[in-house]
């Protein structure tokens, strides 16, 4: 499958038979202001919390591609309310999807709405596609619930974590989450997009290389094949 990276938290992936866009934040990100949203082709749009920076563009790219949007009860209920179509799916529940299943898990992190009103628990996702295991983290700060995912999953072949710091961990605390949660490689996500979270690459990359892990940052709108 092709795992493509649209800039912040924003990650679409292309299986054989579906595509699944995660927290959707394009027209809103400087680094991808001439991107066509329209090009966007997705079935389902997970949403791992309210906060504008990762549902900004959801009720568009529903909209336009029909799609089913798969949160929290509180943004489900959000959108229904708009007239589209959502799938409950909060922390701790598993639902097999065509594509695949999908478990929501914990994360350390608020959730809000633009308007201060509640967004529910902020969650991560695993994906169980093709008998790979992708882990998207959502915002959040390394907790020792990630400890619990080789249990659950023996194997997470792609973390997508959060490094920029400020509203998430770091990337050295990414780096043990990583390696908390068995990540085989892990994609970085949440730096760059604003000046409060710029990072040092290189760094990064070494960084995550001396702890024995890989660290993946792609450009947005760059992809890789798992
Ligand atoms: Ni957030
Ligand atoms: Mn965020």
């Amino acid at each position: 499958m092709i795992i493509t990276y649209l800039g912040h938290s924003c990650v679409h992936i292309k299986t054989a038979n579906h595509q699944i866009i995660i927290d959707p934040f394009i027209s809103g990100n400087p680094l991808m202001k001439d991107f066509d949203l329209n090009s966007i082709e997705a079935d389902y749009i997970f949403l791992t919390h309210a906060h504008q920076d990762h549902i900004l563009d959801a009720e568009f790219l529903a909209k336009k591609n029909n799609a089913i949007i798969v949160s929290s009860y509180e943004v489900c209920n959000h959108y229904s309310a708009k007239g589209l179509e959502t799938q409950y799916l909060n922390v701790g529940a598993q639902f097999a999807f065509d594509f695949g299943k999908v478990r929501g898990v914990a994360a350390i992190h608020s959730s809000s709405f633009s308007d201060g009103s509640y967004g529910g628990l902020a969650q991560g996702f695993v994906f169980t596609i093709e008998d790979k295991k992708i882990y998207h983290s959502g915002d959040t700060a390394l907790t020792y619930e990630m400890k619990i995912l080789p249990k659950l999953f023996k194997s997470i072949d792609l973390a997508l974590l959060p490094l920029g710091n400020v509203y998430t961990m770091d990337y050295k605390e990414a780096a043990r989450a990583a390696k908390w949660c068995k990540a085989s490689k892990t994609l970085g996500l949440h730096y760059d997009t604003f000046p409060p979270l710029e990072i040092d690459k290189t760094k990064a990359v070494n960084y995550f290389n001396s702890k024995g892990k890989e660290l993946i940052l792609l450009n947005p709108t760059e992809s890789l094949e798992l």
